[in-house]
């Protein structure tokens, strides 16, 4: 048994959650999900960022404190995950106190290794990024990231000597060239790495949103430098008992391309000075768009995936962002082009293949799954497909080709119903062809039961639904890896005829 620690990026609350944060929470979700089927130890944390500018000034915008302001917005945080039906096993607030202790305890440590020392910045800032920028790293004047104006600003801060650590970076991208996944991310943070690093400004003097800097409490933290430190010290609270040493370092911290630097550059070079293990990986997504554009609160154009969540539920928005968007590729999402994916595939591939299975069953052989007598499960010509089939899917999975993965299930699910034509069922029973009917009528059982194995990760109430239809117990045994092997399904298993499970969208128009 392995063990297995992912982590989403812990979410601003200056505005409310939209569908990017929904996808990479369900992301994450997916990694947890197949780790446990693999059996192996896992922990999965999400969760929200607190403090800094941008959270401030949305409170003063909306005429509230801070505290108020991020009291109010995390319920709505905390309900994407349980929406999205995310199995995270502790959700962060950067406001929790023990959060607040162990970032002064963190940069205390920093401190006395002698990476830190006070001086003056003046730049440009743009704080929507959290973060400063150069007068060549802007696109006319604006943040390349959000098109907004950076301000002028200069203070006295402590800072943290990053360039120190610049050839010891270098050296552990070298020598770990799957730090950062996937491959044109990690050239991107190296090549970054290689141009030069600069020392970071960590504390703030102005904004008093934040965590006091333990040897001078006129300064907070600088936002990201507090925000990083979520994933160890959540690992530190979240239970009675520390859970440090079971699952540090993270194996996994799953994000979009907006935040590599600092998960990539400055987070690796603090856990240096301070002396804690690397994160094993980056995943590096990309971004969902509409209309062409990633979309961000700033510049007003996200998809509430919540409607169409509450309408059909989590799965078919679950099945539908890997299925759309290649995963770790940017890709463009809409309306349409969910509901025409959820009435092609899940409508008609695999809700067809379904209602077919279980009501050939319940007519052919009362309900009853019959046993395909004289045939040893590896005899079916479906068997090296199935297992090629969960072959791939694990393989893919662990290469983290969530898209990839749901492809090697979605062709099986198009074999199955290929099969169903080939074998054309109701032309064996006219021709009184038992034997070879009860085969077709076990091997569709069987293929569906396999289907809720591979498919648990990525539609995990769809795979329950599935196990139940073909007369199983929806639980985590039925789900787990050596599960995903062919004829394993029990003769004599009782359908159970139910309702359609994606019943078809009435398109307008
Ligand atoms: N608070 C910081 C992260 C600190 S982690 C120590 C932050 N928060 S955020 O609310 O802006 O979230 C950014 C992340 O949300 C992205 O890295 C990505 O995971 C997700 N996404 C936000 N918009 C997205 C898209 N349009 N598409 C895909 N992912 C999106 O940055």
């Amino acid at each position: 048994m392995g063990k297995f620690y992912v982590t989403t990026p812990i979410y601003y609350v200056n505005d409310v959650p939209h569908i990017g944060h929904a996808y990479t929470t369900v992301a994450a979700d997916v990694m947890a999900r197949f780790h446990r089927q693999l059996g192996d130890d896992v922990f999965f944390l999400t969760g929200t960022d607190e403090h800094g500018n941008k959270v401030e000034r949305a409170a003063l915008e909306r005429g509230v404190t801070p505290r108020e302001h991020v009291d109010a917005m995390v319920g709505k945080f905390k309900e994407v995950a349980i929406k999205v039906n995310a199995t995270n096993d502790f959700f962060i607030r950067t406001t929790d106190p023990e959060h607040e202790a162990f970032v002064q305890m963190f940069l205390q440590r920093v401190h006395d290794a002698g990476d830190i020392y006070e001086s003056t910045y003046s730049g440009l800032y743009c704080s929507e990024c959290e973060a400063y920028y150069t007068e060549e790293n802007l696109v006319d004047g604006l943040c390349p990231d959000h098109g907004t104006a950076p301000v002028h600003m200069q203070e006295t801060n402590y800072f943290f000597r990053l360039s120190a650590y610049q050839e010891r970076l270098a050296e552990h991208y070298r020598s770990h060239p799957d730090f950062v996944k996937p491959r044109h991310r990690y050239n991107e943070a190296l090549s970054f790495i290689e141009q030069g690093l600069d020392d970071i400004s960590i504390s703030r003097a102005q904004l008093k949103w934040g965590i006091p800097i333990p040897w001078d409490p006129s300064q907070v933290v600088y936002v990201w430098f507090d925000a990083l430190l979520n994933y160890p010290s959540a690992l530190t609270y979240a239970r009675d008992e520390d859970l440090t040493d079971r699952f540090w370092p993270a194996t996994y911290h799953v994000m979009a391309q907006d935040i590599l630097k600092f998960h990539g550059i400055i987070w690796p070079a603090m856990l240096m000075s301070a002396g804690y293990a690397l994160p094993e990986h980056l995943f590096i997504h990309g971004y969902l768009k509409l209309g062409g554009e990633k979309m961000s609160k700033t510049r007003g154009n996200v998809m509430d995936p919540f409607p169409l969540i509450e309408e059909f539920g989590p799965d078919p928005f679950r099945f539908y962002c890997f299925r759309e968007v290649n995963f770790g590729q940017d890709g463009m999402v809409s309306e349409e082009s969910f509901k025409a994916r959820y009435n092609a595939e899940l409508a008609n591939e695999l809700g067809n293949l379904l209602s077919r299975t279980v009501s050939m069953v319940g007519k052919y052989r009362e309900g009853s799954v019959p046993a395909p007598a004289g045939r040893a499960p590896e005899d079916s010509p479906l068997a090296a497909e199935a297992a090629a089939a969960a072959a791939a899917w694990r393989e893919r999975l662990e290469a983290i080709d969530l898209t990839g993965a749901l492809e090697a299930v979605w062709n099986f699910v198009r074999r199955l119903n290929r099969y169903v034509e080939e074998q054309a069922p109701w032309k064996q029973a006219k021709e009184g062809a038992g034997a070879e009917l009860d085969a077709t009528l076990y091997d569709l059982a069987e293929g569906i039961r396999l289907l809720a194995v591979l498919l648990y990760p990525f539609v995990p109430a769809t795979s329950a639904a599935l196990l139940s239809r073909v007369g199983l117990e929806a639980a985590r045994p039925a789900v787990m890896w050596e599960k995903a092997a062919w004829g394993l399904l029990p003769a004599g298993a009782k359908v159970v005829k139910a309702a359609p499970l994606f019943p078809r969208i009435e398109l307008e128009g």
